[in-house]
């Protein structure tokens, strides 16, 4: 009988991790899993690498990237300074899906933070994630590593549909735990503002932290973004998606009104919703109860309509508390603000 260990340390100089390491530190980029979705690494110091990046994932340069470390000792190589209420979110929440956004100190490439004064950084918890930065030695750039504009990539699979020929290489970690994107926030000040909805919820947040606020720009859109991948198309499938707001009745009403004008027609729905059946696909995504599976599968649920499969997709939607409003963020973004409500009808 044998043992493998396969703790963190023992990662550190595995084979895969040390040759990935290699072309990090040779600024090539690699696909790796994390808690949330996979990331599409590059060291964070070097412009080519970086440069590299944008160019995978067709991504606009007015876009900045995270920055992933492993320990918090890497803080010096990326930020000015760390204001009290970041020690305390970071003893909490790290390793974890919180992003947090400090002053930078200029050591990093400058395509990284988009010109910006500030970076935004995390410690993402996947051993896998961990060990490929200590094994690289470097501070890791990664925005998610699908190709810009379509959902997040929680299985290797995925970043191989978006991005295949166009990266040095993937690390195959099986599904992403989370399957959404970290929380975004800023605290420079005496406050933290969500910058982006994500895992970590405003709750958990406020259980630590006291009052916590939404950023302007995520509750009117049409302001200027202060998280500036907020701006941009996101997450959108194959085919128009459309949310629909209200009971179950109506959301097959409205499906069903797409099917009769001889539209092929999709669900997005969970087991609560899914009794329609005047519908070409249907895709169920959990129980309305347990956002947590939703969440998980949102990403993979939006990428099963093939190219050219449906023309139209309808979506239930859910309540915008806890992990709800992540989802209803990333929902809105797919639908590109497309949404019906019952009350309007
Ligand atoms: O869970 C995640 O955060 C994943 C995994 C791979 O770690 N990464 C990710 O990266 O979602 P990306 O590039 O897809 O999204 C980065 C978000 C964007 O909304 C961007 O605008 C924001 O973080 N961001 C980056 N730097 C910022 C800064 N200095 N100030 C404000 N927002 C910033
Ligand atoms: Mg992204």
């Amino acid at each position: 009988q044998w043992i493998v260990d396969i703790s963190v340390d023992n990662l550190v100089s595995n084979s895969h991790i040390v040759e990935a390491a290699h072309e990090l530190v040779s600024q090539q980029v690699v696909a790796f899993p994390t808690e949330t979705v996979y990331g599409l690494g590059g060291n964070a110091t070097s412009d080519l690498a970086i440069e590299r990046i944008f160019e995978a994932k067709g991504r606009p340069a007015d876009n900045p990237l995270i920055v992933h470390i492993a320990e918090r000792a890497q803080l010096k190589d990326c930020v000015k300074e760390i204001p009290p209420l970041a020690d305390k979110l970071m003893s909490a929440f790290w390793p974890g899906p919180l992003t947090i956004v400090f002053k930078h100190n200029g050591n990093l490439s400058k395509r990284v933070t988009a010109g910006l004064s500030t970076v935004a950084v995390r410690m993402p918890d996947h051993p896998i994630a961990l060990a490929l930065i200590k094994a690289a030695g470097i501070p890791l750039a990664a925005p998610s590593a699908n190709r810009s504009g379509r959902p997040s990539p929680t299985l290797a699979s995925h970043v191989n549909e978006d991005l295949k020929g166009k990266i040095k290489g993937i690390i195959d970690g099986g599904a992403t735990g989370l399957g959404l994107e970290s929380t975004v926030v800023a605290c420079t000040e005496d406050k933290v503002t969500i910058l982006r909805p994500g895992g970590i919820t405003k709750e958990d947040l406020e259980a630590v932290c006291g009052h916590v606020f939404y950023d302007f720009a995520l509750k009117k859109e049409d302001e200027a973004p202060t998280s500036p991948g907020m701006k941009y198309v996101h997450y959108a499938p194959h085919a128009p998606l459309t949310l629909v707001e209200g009971t179950d009745a109506f959301l097959h009403k409205t499906a069903e009104a797409a099917y009769e004008k001889g539209l092929r027609v999709g669900l997005l729905v969970t087991y609560d919703y899914q009794f329609a059946t005047k519908v070409h696909k249907k895709v169920v995504m959990g129980s309305r109860d347990d956002l947590t599976t939703i969440a998980h599968n949102l990403y993979e649920a939006l990428r099963t309509f093939a190219e050219g499969e449906v023309d139209v997709i309808f979506s239930e939607v859910f309540p915008e508390h806890g992990l709800g409003r992540a989802i209803m963020n990333r929902l809105k973004k797919a639908a590109g603000g497309r949404m019906v409500t019952e009350s309007d009808n």
